[in-house]
């Protein structure tokens, strides 16, 4: 069965950004897709990019953690969906590990080592810091239309989702990220 791989990368329980993200899972496992999620803070071994550039000659990276599974299942994927809060402006760590580990998935030349067209969608939350979070979404959308030659499906913004779950409440962004889901 054709796969959409999850990356989440907030540590939480009831996380927002994974209610979401499991939300447009639910869209794409109604069109057929098997998913499989990736919720790095309890990998239990996780390591960031080493920069060796191993990975422009092997073709994959060569560190064997716990992370090397979720680029396999990538490569292999139709597409992911990749949630993170907004930590200090930025992404988790836990979302940053993984995202640098995808430094793999191109060649020498920045030619992915797979054919361009897998889809993505892209989930954020955060407090009060709205434009910066949209601002990382399009970052996060930008690294994956523009490294991988990914074809964004679109994107999910959320403020005031500091309590755990609250999102689960909201029909307008429940709905929109079915909508999202469906499209895979
Ligand atoms: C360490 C930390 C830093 C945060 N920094 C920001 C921030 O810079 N801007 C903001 O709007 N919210 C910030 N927040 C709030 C989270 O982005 C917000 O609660 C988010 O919805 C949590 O997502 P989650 O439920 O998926 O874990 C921060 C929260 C934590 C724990």
């Amino acid at each position: 069965m054709a796969k959409i791989v999850m990356v989440i990368g907030s540590p939480r329980k009831k996380s927002n950004s994974e209610i979401i993200a499991d939300k447009i899972a639910e869209g794409a496992k109604a069109n057929g897709y098997e998913i499989v999620k990736y919720k790095i803070n309890d990998l239990e071994s996780a390591r960031g990019c080493q920069g060796c550039g191993a990975c422009k000659k092997a073709g994959v990276c060569v560190q064997n953690d716990g992370i090397k599974p979720m680029l396999e299942d990538i490569k292999a994927s139709e597409g992911v969906i990749l949630a993170t809060p907004e930590y200090f402006g930025q992404p988790t760590a836990q979302f940053r590990l993984a995202q640098d580990r995808m430094f793999s998935f191109v060649d020498g030349t920045f030619t992915p080592f797979f054919p361009a067209g897998k889809k993505c969608a892209v989930v954020v939350t955060c407090g009060t810091g709205y434009d910066g979070a949209k601002a990382m979404a399009d970052q996060i959308e930008g690294v994956m239309a523009g490294f991988f030659k990914f074809q964004p499906l679109g994107k999910i913004v959320v403020k005031d989702a500091m309590a755990p779950g609250c999102v689960a409440d909201d029909k307008g962004v429940m709905d929109e990220a079915l909508a999202i889901g469906k499209k895979f």
